[in-house]
């Protein structure tokens, strides 16, 4: 299955990401309908595709953008952080729920602290609500939203409001109870992410 790579800077990452599973969904169906045997000759196919690993390609991402891959039916984002980003992101620690990544069960083990990442400027998250799983928008940039007026880019999830940061941490006071979750993944060269295996030796 080929991954699914959509470049996606603003706010339209659960409409194309629900267009780039039907697409996928659709590819697969057609191809056991064509040879409708292979499905009982190798019935375990399906399911070691699904949970495969994904490679990203992120060469062309863009400082702002956001790259949407599909990995165990989940939506993926890489977002590529700037420094006015980063730099913002320990001034919001007061107002979140975790904002040191405490609660072990949201990232792997070699991701921890504020940033939530392997690289500072790298962001990897499983772009799901930690509510019931609405996909939120990206407000990446640091200006005053309707929501909150004094944002610093991050996270919105419309269906109940919950906020998350560039860091995919939750804020207080908002339905999500939990920080996004960050899938585990490792760097093959500067350019590739490989979505779904740990880093060589992590624990
Ligand atoms: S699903 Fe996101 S706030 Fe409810």
């Amino acid at each position: 299955m080929a991954n699914q790579g959509v470049n996606d800077p603003v706010n339209t990452g659960r409409r194309r990401f629900l267009t780039a599973t039907t697409a996928v969904v659709g590819a697969v169906g057609a191809g056991f309908a064509a040879v409708p045997f292979i499905k009982s000759w190798n019935p375990s196919a399906r399911a070691k595709l699904a949970g495969a690993p994904v490679t990203a390609d992120i060469s062309a991402l863009a400082e702002g953008q956001r790259l949407i891959f599909e990995w165990r039916g989940q939506p993926i984002w890489i977002v590529k952080r700037s420094k006015a980003i980063l730099d913002a992101l320990p001034t919001l620690d007061s107002h979140l729920r975790d904002p040191k990544s405490d609660n072990k069960d949201q990232q792997p083990g070699y991701i921890t602290g504020e940033l939530r990442s392997i690289k500072p400027e790298i962001s990897v998250l499983v772009g799901l609500c930690t509510h019931l799983g609405c996909s939120p928008e990206m407000k990446a940039e640091i200006r005053p939203e309707p929501f909150d007026a004094e944002w610093k880019g991050g996270y919105f999830c419309p269906c109940h409001k919950s906020k998350f940061d560039m860091a995919g941490r939750v804020f207080q006071g908002v339905p999500a109870p939990t920080n996004l979750v960050v899938p585990p993944h490792h760097y093959a060269d500067d350019n590739t992410i490989i979505i779904g295996v740990d880093p060589q030796g992590a624990a």
